[in-house]
């Protein structure tokens, strides 16, 4: 036996790869039968994963049934068209045939050298996010695992553009209805908690300008060094798209980089009836976009394009002698752009799917989701025990049940949600408002179309025939 062979060992490939399109293509069919929320709390059984590394290959089918039948179950049905919670992700299946392609082919598109042809396909997709958000023509970019990911790469830049090494005095502003990514990044780039300020909120959950400024000049006064505003397209709690053109002129007149965090929103800039309510996301500095949740791709598909592609290169190049050397100006070299030098070939999954689609069915996909949240939002408005605030600025709304006092509220509020998901044909996530506690509905997955909205507004009906407020 020559064990050392790797690529007879497994059996015939186009054997094993039908097989694995199969269970695949029945668990997509099955999708909408498939439970909204499986079992999540089977402790006993996710301890069981954590089994010894076999000596010996094991049998395909078994392997398959573990994923599809147990492990896959036992999850949030994220890809499912009833899944409105958090903010859905997507999974086209044209980037699965991506990756396969990718990674069978497994060539080096880190260094454009070594793929030249790889990372212009990369080029390309960052050419057309840059082109669809409205930043202009030395803007670069680079593909990354997700929003935290490019959250930091944009945090780094604006570091290095703005701060002298020592970096102690740099302050960051965001709304405190910004993503914990910011916080998180902020950290990671060297910026201490308290170095980064939550700006307050108005009541539409938008940042406010005038605490900001309030913040900034006082920051100056101690001496501090203010240079990074980061501003939400679409928050996660509520979805409110805080005053994006205001921040920038204040972030202008301040010299502060502005960053926009898109990871939700970005995408509705793709729709021209949207474009009003993002205004300002295009003069950005910096702009963190997902296409794993606006452009329905699967996880793991993030990017970030900076306006002055030069200060995203002068934070990320680095080269050494055992490297072929950067290629000449105009071609597109991943590693001089981010923090991977090996990495996969993010870009396929992207580029495939929007050859195959369209930009014209993906778009009026994007705005068919804002429209059945504003009917899930108009619909939940006319029933007087449900407490809606305004109209959807994206496709995410927050609202509560109506009871006798705050705790009440909190509590009905919870029961529907879990009325739902046990339901098993929606399923809503919540936030905390302060003591508020708030349901939100998020539609952001491509299978969401008008029958699930119609099943969220019949079962809220129902249920809140069954929960009532305490009594006194
Ligand atoms: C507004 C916002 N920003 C950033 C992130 C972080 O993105 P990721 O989960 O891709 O790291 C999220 C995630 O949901 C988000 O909603």
């Amino acid at each position: 036996m020559d064990w050392a062979d790797l690529d007879d060992a497994y059996g015939d490939r186009s054997e094993l790869a039908s097989r694995v399109l199969e269970r695949v293509l029945s668990h997509l069919e099955s999708l909408p039968d498939q439970p909204i929320c499986g079992d999540v709390e089977d402790l006993d059984f996710f301890r069981s994963l954590r089994s010894e590394a076999p000596t010996s290959g094991q049998e395909l089918s078994t392997l398959l049934d573990l994923i599809f039948d147990e492990v896959v179950p036992r999850s949030f049905n994220t890809a499912g068209p009833g899944y409105l919670a958090y903010i859905p992700g997507g999974g086209l299946f044209p980037a699965a045939l991506a990756d396969l392609i990718a990674t069978t082919t497994n060539r080096f598109s880190g260094v454009w050298q070594a793929a030249p042809g790889l990372a212009e396909i990369e080029a390309c997709v960052l050419d057309w996010l840059r082109d669809w958000m409205g930043f202009p023509e030395g803007t670069r970019g680079i593909l990354t695992p997700g929003g935290s990911a490019s959250t930091l790469a944009a945090v780094i830049c604006a570091r290095d553009a703005h701060l002298s090494p020592d970096i102690r005095e740099g302050v960051i502003y965001a709304s405190e209805e910004a993503h914990h990514c910011i916080q998180k990044a902020a950290r990671l780039a060297g910026i201490f908690e308290d170095r980064v300020r939550h700006v307050a909120a108005d009541e539409e959950s938008r940042l406010c300008v005038a605490s900001l400024e309030e913040m900034v000049r006082r920051d100056r006064e101690q001496g501090l060094r203010p240079f990074l505003v980061v501003s939400s397209a679409g928050t996660t709690n509520t979805g409110a798209v805080d005053p994006l053109a205001e921040i920038q002129a204040a972030c202008a007149r301040e010299s502060l980089w502005h960053h926009v965090d898109g990871a939700y929103g970005g995408f509705f800039h793709c729709c021209p009836e949207m474009r009003e309510r993002l205004q300002g996301l295009s003069e950005a500095d910096s702009l963190a976009l997902d296409p794993h949740k606006g452009l329905f791709l699967p996880y793991g598909t993030g990017a970030l394009l900076v306006r002055d592609g030069q200060r995203l290169k002068a934070s990320h190049s680095g080269t050494a002698s055992y490297l072929p050397s950067t290629p000449s100006d105009g071609f597109y070299d991943p590693s001089q752009y981010g923090p991977e030098l090996s990495r996969p070939w993010r870009g396929l999954r992207v580029w495939l799917t929007v050859q195959l689609l369209g930009t014209r069915r993906l778009f009026a996909a994007i705005a068919e989701k804002r429209e059945l949240a504003l009917a899930a939002y108009e619909a939940f408005s006319a029933m007087p025990r449900i407490h809606v605030f305004h109209p959807p600025d994206l496709s995410l709304f927050p609202f509560y049940v109506r009871g006798r006092g705050l705790e009440d509220e909190n509590g009905l509020t919870r029961e529907l949600l879990e009325r739902l998901r046990s339901r098993g044909r929606v399923m809503l996530s919540g936030c905390s408002q302060g003591s508020r506690f708030l349901g939100r509905v998020c539609v952001l997955s491509y299978r969401t179309r008008q029958a699930q909205i119609e099943a969220l507004i019949d079962d809220v009906r129902v249920i809140l025939d069954e929960i009532h407020p305490q009594s006194t």
